[in-house]
């Protein structure tokens, strides 16, 4: 196979040149960066893991109508993706106190909140990712009114409809981070769901016990965190057949 021209390398993902013009190749790793890549490590399986459960979540939310960068998965790592001009933000839904909310305002972490709340965090590893709010996003350009009336509606959509989903199979959604990007086609511009929605980038908590089955349990050092990740896919129904032995995949293709 000809060699593909990397584009872009992230803490957990390498962006390839797609086989078609306008589409990339989105390639999960196992590597694990926290609090800002100052705690380094690898979770076994993640890429492998990740690339499932973004592929199914962002399949179900298309199902209802979000329009997502999502074409295909290819293989156990790697997916075929629309290319989009990513939004410079984070965009993170909050339906239970956690993480940073808790911190910066002292809510106890698990506090049911009165209603979900959005908020804006500056994509700028530089400066640690600054929370935000619109009128830094529409003064400095990063996206108009429009397109943060969009990214509202279609966060607020994704978040009822995940919440929901995940409830089903004994999941409580705390809050998530998603990124958006500007797709062009036909001389017109669309607002889409991009990047992943993955335990990386999710808290989800047990509904019974309140274990946690996310990235916290890499970040806060809690132990079993391969298991956490392959609990969420089994939950879903997506743990790869072969099951836990086969999650270190192929190795790259290049
Ligand atoms: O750390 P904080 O409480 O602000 O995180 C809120 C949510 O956003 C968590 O689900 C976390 O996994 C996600 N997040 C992320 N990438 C970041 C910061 C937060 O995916 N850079």
């Amino acid at each position: 196979m000809a060699r593909r021209r990397q584009l872009y390398e992230g803490k957990a993902k390498i962006l390839f040149e797609g086989p078609e013009p306008g589409t990339l190749v989105q390639y999960f790793k196992d590597d694990a960066t926290a609090f800002n890549s100052q705690k380094k490590g690898t979770i076994t399986g993640k890429g492998v893991l990740n690339n499932r459960i973004s592929e199914y979540l962002m399949m179900r939310l298309m199902d209802i109508g979000v329009p997502t960068h999502f074409i295909r998965r290819l293989n156990m790592r790697e997916q075929l993706i629309r290319e989009v001009e990513i939004i410079p933000l984070e965009v993170v839904v909050r339906n239970v106190a956690a993480g940073s909310l808790s911190t910066r305002l002292g809510i106890q972490e698990g506090t049911r909140l009165p209603r979900s709340i959005i908020e804006y965090y500056y994509k700028n590893a530089a400066l640690n990712h600054p929370l935000v709010c619109e009128e830094h996003i529409t003064a400095f350009g990063w996206a108009s009114t429009q397109d943060l009336d969009d990214i509202v509606a279609l966060t607020l959509r994704i978040n009822d409809f995940l919440s929901g989903l995940l409830l089903g199979v004994g999941i409580t959604l705390v809050d998530f981070k998603v990124e958006f990007g500007r797709l062009y086609e036909n001389d017109e511009m669309r607002i889409v769901l991009a990047d992943e929605i993955s335990p990386d980038n999710c808290r989800l908590w047990d509904s019974k016990t309140g274990e946690k089955m996310d990235k916290d349990r890499f970040r806060r050092d809690l132990g079993k965190v391969e298991e956490g990740y392959q609990e969420v896919a089994r939950r879903l129904g997506i743990l790869p057949e072969a099951g836990v032995r086969d999650l270190k995949g192929p190795e790259m293709m290049q």
